[in-house]
């Protein structure tokens, strides 16, 4: 199998590639229940059973479920004991991303270049070892708690990572169509969107392929202002937000209030079918934002001519904008945790290559009728 991360994307040809990335290897989040976890993300997203260390594998610190849906694997680790830095992450943040993981050829190598360039050492490069192989893990810190671990794999042929045991289950729910990241979006304090441009820039050495700024992404209430950074074959790309000045809270800043600093605000993961896959998550209970049905309206004059059937759209809330060089459907799921803060978006792109900025007026007001209830506007 290769994880490959978005086949769509563009060849970012400024970007110094001195380190390639083959793709996204895992997303390991911390969470309060890593077995509750796991069955969510089966039951409800489709992900299938793959891997597991705990007490039985000899692990007696923590406890890890891997699920696996096409090209995306995510780890659902919770601690055993109390008191461990596990622990506190989730006591800081409640449930969220901890590591973005990056599939290189040489993870020794990566880090090098990353710590020369001024990244700050998470995990100096280590050989871990079973049966089926080798795997050399390091990794760096970026913004609030979250780092990135570079993954050399190609000596290895275990399920997982070793220390792991394939998890075998009954219970085996059908995927739906989730096939690999697209990208992941840090929200950042105020002024600090510049300092993590710099650093994806200088240490990982990406290029900033576009930005948004208050005029962009406002609506009567909030604002925001994204620089989106990509590695040179596109296949890694990292939105990064930071609250502008509005008349009342923007969503930027509900998510760094309630989880207590910076870090991952959503995953993308991209579909072939997402007017199939919505509908699946749907009937599975996933929540998503919903724009007013006017939205669809006006949609056939700002979008032009689509494949899809506007009432299907309309029935489900999903969103249609369009660039230079096609177009793209997306949807946002709610917040999927106890706390306010990390969502899924599901995105198809149908040549568009950006985010959806047609759709940002609309989707903030949404996010904005949900932020009243929950009285944090
Ligand atoms: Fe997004």
């Amino acid at each position: 199998m290769s994880f490959t991360t978005s086949e769509t994307s563009p060849i970012n040809k400024d970007a110094k590639d001195f380190m390639p990335i083959n793709g996204t290897d895992y997303v390991e989040l911390y969470v309060s229940n890593a077995k509750q976890a796991a069955h969510y993300y089966k039951s409800a997203f489709g992900f299938q059973s793959l891997a597991y260390s705990g007490l039985e594998t000899g692990n007696r610190e923590s406890e890890s479920y891997v699920v696996v849906q096409d090209k995306i694997r995510l780890v659902l680790t919770s601690p055993l004991k109390s008191g461990t830095v596990i622990g506190k992450h989730i006591d800081a943040h409640g449930d969220g991303v901890k590591v973005t993981a990056l599939w290189v050829d040489d993870a020794t190598y990566a880090y090098e270049e990353a710590i020369k360039r001024g990244a700050e050492s998470y995990m100096e490069p280590r050989v871990e070892k079973d049966e089926f192989g080798q795997v050399v893990r390091s990794g760096i810190h970026t913004y609030g708690e979250v780092v990135h671990i570079f993954v050399e794999r190609k000596d290895y042929k275990g399920v997982f990572l070793p220390g792991y045991q394939a998890w075998k289950t009954d219970y085996n729910p059908e995927t739906i169509g989730l096939k690999f990241v697209d990208h992941m979006v840090g929200n950042v304090h105020l002024g600090r969107m510049n300092h993590w441009v710099e650093f994806y820039e200088k240490v990982m050495g990406f290029k900033q392929i576009m930005s948004f700024d208050d005029k962009d992404i406002s609506t009567e209430y909030t604002a925001l202002m994204s620089k989106v950074m990509s590695n040179g074959n596109g296949r890694i790309k990292f939105p990064i937000n930071e609250p502008a000045p509005g008349l009342k809270k923007s969503q930027v800043d509900e998510y760094l209030d309630f989880y207590e600093g910076e870090g991952v605000q959503h995953i993308a993961v991209a579909t072939d079918n997402i007017i199939q896959t919505v509908t699946d998550l749907k009937n599975r209970g996933v929540d998503f934002l919903q724009v007013p049905t006017t939205y669809y309206d006006v949609l056939e004059e700002r979008v032009g001519k689509i494949d899809e059937d506007i009432d299907s759209l309309r029935e489900l809330g999903i969103l249609v904008d369009r660039d230079d060089e096609g177009y793209l459907l997306q949807i946002f799921t709610k917040t999927i945790q106890a706390r306010p803060t990390m969502f899924f978006e599901i995105i198809q792109r149908k040549g568009a290559t950006s985010f959806g900025k047609g759709n940002f007026k609309a989707l903030f007001e949404a996010i904005e009728r949900e932020q009243a209830l929950r009285g944090t506007l």
